[in-house]
């Protein structure tokens, strides 16, 4: 504990310096490999896949697997709060809760219609984590912005809080604003998967 701590200490110092990029990983529980990444103070990790050459079908596979202690987490794909596909995620009771927002100001991000987001079987609620494993469909581009496939590297940014949202049943709830975001960079490129279509 003592050492994870120190380990997360030097992480973040370095991070501070250094960008913050992701990497290839394999979720155990779906056997799916992400380009994602690991914050290591907030200790959530961000994963994402998508079909392999031209994304036609504007889709990607994400998850977001989070410490009980977030009630909220968010990522936002574009990169900022503002003008961007965001999607939300919480806990509520063993399941997960999830809702695509949009905003053009400061101000609680309402409901963005368009995308067709499909909770997958590996989403789960423990003791310890909360884990949000999806299937997000025209998802790749939105008002304002799109996804480039072709991106080694783009800002890819999260927002999460410890509050939890006001009706949590509820995919429209009100919350209040972030008690911490970030971001990193997401090798979109690396990211694409000729297996794909067996994760979806
Ligand atoms: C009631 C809801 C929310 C409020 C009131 C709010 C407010 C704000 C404000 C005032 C800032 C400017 C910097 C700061 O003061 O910290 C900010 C930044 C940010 N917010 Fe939010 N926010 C909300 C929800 C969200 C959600 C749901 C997401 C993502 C899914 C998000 C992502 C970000 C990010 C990434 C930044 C930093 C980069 C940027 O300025 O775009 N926020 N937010
Ligand atoms: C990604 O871009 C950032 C900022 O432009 C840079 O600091 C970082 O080194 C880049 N990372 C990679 C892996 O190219
Ligand atoms: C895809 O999403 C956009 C908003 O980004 C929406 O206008 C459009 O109707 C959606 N297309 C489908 C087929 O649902
Ligand atoms: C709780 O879920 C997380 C995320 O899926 C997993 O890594 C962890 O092993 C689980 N813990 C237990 C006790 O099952």
């Amino acid at each position: 504990m003592a050492f994870a701590r120190l380990l997360a200490g030097l992480l973040a110092i370095s991070g501070s310096v250094l960008a913050q990029s992701s990497t290839s990983y394999t979720d155990p529980d779906n056997g799916i490999t992400f380009q994602g990444y690991t914050d290591a103070i907030t200790d959530v990790t961000y994963g994402f896949v998508f079909p392999a050459g031209s994304d036609s079908d504007d889709e990607f596979i994400g998850e977001i697997i989070s410490p009980v202690t977030n009630q909220w987490v968010g990522i936002a794909l574009g990169g900022t709060m503002l003008n961007n596909l965001l999607l939300v995620a919480w806990p509520y009771d063993d399941t997960v809760v999830y809702t695509p927002r949009y905003a053009t100001s400061y101000t609680l991000p309402t409901l963005y219609t368009g995308p067709t987001i499909t909770a997958l079987p590996s989403t789960s609620v423990n003791e310890t984590y909360w884990k949000f494993v999806y299937r997000c469909q025209n998802c790749t581009d939105w008002i304002g912005g799109s996804i480039d496939l072709t991106s080694t590297n783009s800002t890819l940014a999260w927002a999460l809080s410890t509050v939890a949202v006001d009706d949590p049943a509820d995919p429209d709830s009100a919350f209040a604003k972030h008690t911490d975001d970030g971001a990193f960079y997401e090798n979109y490129y690396a990211a694409q998967s000729a297996d794909y279509y067996n994760y979806a």
